[in-house]
């Protein structure tokens, strides 16, 4: 038995690997997301201006496919995760998957998809009821909402915290991200002296190499269930 007080924080960072095996598109991965659609018209303030119809509609689809998936043994390998360590998930994923698996700190880097935000006051932040968000709903105050999810070229809100919980990890665990978008990707340099980092990744993750890091390579589900094992020996 242990008690919260005793235990060590797990900091685990993911990102779209993470719900592959629930069915969802990573983004540069082959077949990936971006190959079919230009980040710049769906996923930036300047797309919005352009054509919000398609930026909707991009986000309606996300939306309606997240609703018909599962979180996969990968979050549910986290879940248990918490029985033994105090664990913080940082994700970059805007699915919920995370959070119908069951796990209680969850920070979101890049937003939520289930969820819309008026363009008028980020502050006015409503769930989504369903897969639509169309032009024409509007915030309390009159304004049309939007995905409530950081696009290019936005500030990342929850960066700050990120960086805060990343700083007094006691083992870090990187699962199903490239690391190509910042400010995400610098958060591994929070990392303290001496703390151990693994990553989970069928492929090759550019920060491989690092002397203090343990390359897992496997899929998300498999990877935690010998991340599991390993910890527990060590
Ligand atoms: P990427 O598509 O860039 O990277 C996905 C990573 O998952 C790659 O390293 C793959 O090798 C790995 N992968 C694939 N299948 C996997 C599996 N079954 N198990 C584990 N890993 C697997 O996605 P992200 O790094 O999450 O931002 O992308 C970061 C951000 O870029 C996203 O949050 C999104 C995107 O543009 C915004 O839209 C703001």
């Amino acid at each position: 038995m242990s008690n919260l007080h005793e235990m060590k924080k797990l900091v685990v960072l993911t990102g779209a690997g993470m719900s592959a095996e629930s069915g969802l598109r990573t983004f540069r991965d082959m077949g990936g997301l971006w190959e079919e659609h230009d980040v710049y018209e769906v996923a930036s303030p300047g797309g919005w201006q352009r054509d919000r119809a398609m930026v909707l509609r991009f986000y309606d689809e996300r939306r309606k496919q997240l609703l018909e998936t599962h979180p996969n043994q990968g979050h549910l390998g986290l879940v248990e995760l918490e029985k033994d360590f105090e664990v913080w998930i940082v994700t970059q994923n805007v699915d919920d998957l995370h959070e119908r698996a069951g796990s209680t700190r969850i920070l979101h880097l890049h937003g939520e998809l289930r969820k819309s935000r008026s363009t008028a006051d980020p502050e006015l932040v409503y769930d989504i009821d369903g897969w639509e968000l169309k032009e024409g709903d509007l915030c309390e105050k009159g304004s049309q909402l939007r995905p409530n999810v950081v696009w290019f070229g936005e500030a990342v809100p929850a960066i700050e915290e990120a960086a805060r919980v990343v700083s007094r990890a006691d083992i870090f665990v990187i699962i199903g991200t490239s690391m190509n978008v910042y400010p995400a990707a610098g958060l591994i340099n929070y990392v303290p002296e001496h703390v151990p980092i693994f990553i989970i990744d069928p492929n090759e993750v550019p920060v491989a190499g690092h002397p203090r890091i343990r390359v897992i390579r496997k899929k998300a589900g498999e990877g935690v269930l010998k991340f599991t094992e390993e910890i527990k020996d060590a």
